[in-house]
């Protein structure tokens, strides 16, 4: 922890202090700077869990002091969406962060990031198609949009995504690189429950019911992706899951698809190169989503 961050009008508890507004994100970061450490970013909308906690362990791995950002960004939920729902769980969320070992929490306000006239949304072409894409009309948008800004205020060597959002990665790598902005996009393999499920803020959503019919869309997918390693037919395999998951409880499954790993190009026959299947189903109102490499 450095001088910076207790000296700052910087609040919190004895563990992790919390920067509020920008500038004191800032003068937290000129601070490392000036000692010449590196500087890694997660960026989360909160409610964490142990996936969470391992894209900051994966921070700490390459850079000196890790910021965690907890927003939750109205620019990113549909209408029909679970913005107002969404867990607000700072105090411990705060409690965790310290103890992965991050040393600044920044919580920015809605008011701050989209102030009265904001006008500028950011739209990344291509990968940013199907899937969630479609599902979610706008959602990449807002995603792209709110992490450019989080980039541009921290200005960090490292910013550390989750594999468990496939494509959201994919977009903010393609972001990148297509804006100069001078950041390594890493990318963080899938946390998941010891039954499969990969852990996400929403399974808090599930009633115990449905708890236990969740694991099917990992052990589908998984099952889906034996079979067509093994020579079957793509678009019966898919069929087959998509069945399954229906006689198992899921109330509707939005896709599953096999997917080209970079350009996220569909694919209907068995890989020559790296492929990923993609799945979101809902579960009642939840909606679930996962994927695996071939
Ligand atoms: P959120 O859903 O809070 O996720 C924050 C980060 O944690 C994302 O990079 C996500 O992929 C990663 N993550 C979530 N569950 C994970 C798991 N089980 N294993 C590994 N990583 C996991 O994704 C967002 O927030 C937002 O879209 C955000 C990028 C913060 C922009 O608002």
């Amino acid at each position: 922890m450095t001088q910076t961050s207790q000296a700052s009008p910087l609040s919190g508890g004895e563990s992790l202090p919390i920067a509020r507004e920008t500038a004191d994100l800032r003068a937290t970061i000129t601070g490392w700077r000036a000692e010449g450490l590196r500087v890694g970013l997660v960026p989360t909308m909160g409610a964490l869990h142990d996936g969470h906690l391992s894209l900051v362990r994966l921070a700490l791995q390459k850079t000196d002091r890790v910021v965690a950002s907890i927003f939750v960004n109205p620019t990113q939920f549909g209408p029909d969406e679970d913005f107002a729902a969404y867990p607000r769980e700072e105090a411990s969320d705060a409690a965790k962060l310290a103890a992965a070992g991050a040393s600044l929490l920044y919580t920015p306000t809605v008011e701050t990031m989209y102030p009265h006239g904001f006008s500028t949304m950011v739209t990344v072409e291509g990968v940013s198609r199907g899937l969630c894409g479609d599902r979610r009309p706008g959602h990449f948008q807002g995603v792209a949009t709110v992490v450019t800004k989080l980039l541009m205020r921290c200005l960090p060597d490292v910013a550390v995504f989750g594999e468990k959002d496939y494509q959201q990665l994919q977009v903010l790598k393609r972001l990148a690189r297509d804006l100069d902005i001078p950041v390594e996009i890493l990318g963080a393999p899938v946390v998941r429950e010891d039954d499969g499920l990969a852990m996400s803020s929403r399974n808090a959503y599930l009633t115990t019911e449905q708890r236990a019919i969740a694991p099917a869309l990992n052990r589908t997918l998984r099952r889906v992706a034996a079979d067509i390693l093994g020579g079957a037919e793509v678009s019966d395999c898919l069929e087959w899951g998509i069945g399954e998951l229906l006689k198992d409880g899921f109330s509707s499954v939005d896709y599953l698809e096999l997917r080209d790993s970079k350009t996220l190009a569909p694919l209907d026959e068995a890989p020559d190169g790296d492929a990923r299947l993609f799945i979101a189903a809902m579960l009642g109102k939840v909606r679930l989503i996962d994927n695996i490499g071939l």
